[in-house]
């Protein structure tokens, strides 16, 4: 496919996801429609829709319009681009552009100030009170992609070996500063996933963010830990890969069906334990609460979900967030430890709850810290407390 044809693509799916579909299906069913695309014309269409719904609000106020092609044509303009090369309206490229559009792409200023935080309003509010002079950096951090991270499993090789290992694959990688464990990938990475050191489970696709909440969890050679939210188990193999012995739950136990294939490419052993199966009688020396949040602190990987979330969506979260930890926090043995952790960029999910959990449950905080993505990866909340 031609640069405009990729483009002409992402403007139909954008149009589709402003009306209401998740980026994902948009995408998938875009891709069943358009068989004769190849894999780098659908890595390029994502790659250009993300970027769109990333900076969705200033792109559009740059092309003119909340519609796909408003949102193409202002990122094309943000990115330096000439418009005039990519919509020129021959085979599959989008139409030439039209004198309106081109009155609003000459005005001087482009998109103000305020939108090119590119969040909601109401979501600017919070960034602002929770975060201070910090939040137009985390807002902007937030308008670009997302670096790719990988966990090291430390249980196989250090993290120079893996190193090594990678470079001989054609994967360029430095190591991360959050996390003993993490690399950031500055080589191509297309092709991580069918390389040998993912297939032997040598490394994990993690945020440098998480791997640095899981190092926070202390020393775990020989702890029994309950990961009580552990969704696909990203955060279960790096706590069995230090040496826990880790029981994994979630209310949702579809969501771990990948869990004991990647704990047995990863050499681990990892109980997997859906809510009926696990004994109310049973204690924890440590119990991992990776709660469901607003995920504001991922937004660059889910950009459509920044659009999404409402206030009513916040409280929802806040409410159930404080459910689990009520629960979570049975499982835990007296002088043991629970651990409470977000994606989330907001107070309200996390030191709040944090300072509610030592009041109202038998919880003493030991540590707490709030990563954003000016630390380098995701939004990242983690709290761990004694249980007294
Ligand atoms: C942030 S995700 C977990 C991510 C995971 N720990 C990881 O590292 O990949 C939150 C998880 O909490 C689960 N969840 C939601 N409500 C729950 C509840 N009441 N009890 C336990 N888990 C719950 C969701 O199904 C979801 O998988």
């Amino acid at each position: 496919m031609t640069p405009g044809a990729r483009l002409a693509a992402a403007i139909g799916i954008l149009d589709r996801i402003l009306d209401g579909e998740g980026a994902e299906p948009a995408l998938i069913r875009w891709a069943r429609q358009n068989r004769y695309a190849g894999s780098g014309d659908r890595a390029a269409i994502r790659d250009i829709v993300f970027d769109g719904l990333r900076r969705k609000r200033s792109a559009a106020a740059r092309g003119g319009a909340m519609s796909g092609r408003g949102i193409v044509l202002g990122l094309v303009l943000q990115q330096g681009q000439d418009p005039d090369t990519l919509f020129t309206g021959t085979g599959y490229a989008p139409p030439v552009l039209s004198g309106a559009e081109r009155e609003v792409i000459e005005r001087p200023d482009g998109a103000s100030a305020d939108l090119e935080h590119d969040v909601q309003d109401w979501v600017w509010e919070i960034l602002r009170a929770d975060h201070g002079d910090a939040a137009p950096g985390i807002a902007q951090a937030l308008r670009d992609r997302a670096e790719v991270h990988l966990r090291v499993n430390l249980a196989q090789a250090d993290r120079d070996t893996a190193r090594l290992r990678l470079s001989e694959e054609g994967v360029e990688t430095v190591p991360h500063p959050l996390a003993d464990t993490a690399l950031r990938v500055i080589g191509p990475d297309r092709k991580l996933r069918q390389s040998a050191a993912f297939q032997t489970g040598l490394i994990e696709f993690q945020d440098a963010a998480s791997q640095h909440a899981v190092a926070a969890l202390g020393p775990l050679n020989g702890l029994t830990v309950l990961d009580y939210c552990a969704g696909g188990g990203g955060k279960s193999l790096a706590m069995a890969a230090a040496g826990a012995q880790v029981t994994a739950h979630d209310a949702a136990p579809d969501r771990m069906s990948d869990l004991a294939d990647r704990a047995a490419r990863a050499g681990a052993r990892i109980e997997v334990c859906p809510p009926a199966r696990l004994d109310a009688g049973r204690r924890f020396d440590l119990v991992l609460v990776d709660a469901p949040c607003s995920g504001s602190g991922a937004w660059r990987r889910s950009p459509d979900a920044k659009w999404r979330l409402t206030p009513e969506d916040l409280s929802a979260h806040v409410a159930l967030q404080w459910r689990i930890l009520n629960k979570a926090v049975q499982y835990c043995c007296k002088g043991g430890r629970l651990a409470y952790a977000t994606c989330s960029l907001f107070r309200a999910e996390n030191a709040a709850q944090a300072a509610r959990a030592s009041s109202e449950l038998p919880l003493r905080l030991l540590h707490d810290r709030q990563l954003t993505p000016l630390d380098g990866g995701d939004g990242f909340y983690i709290s761990v407390f004694e249980v007294v």
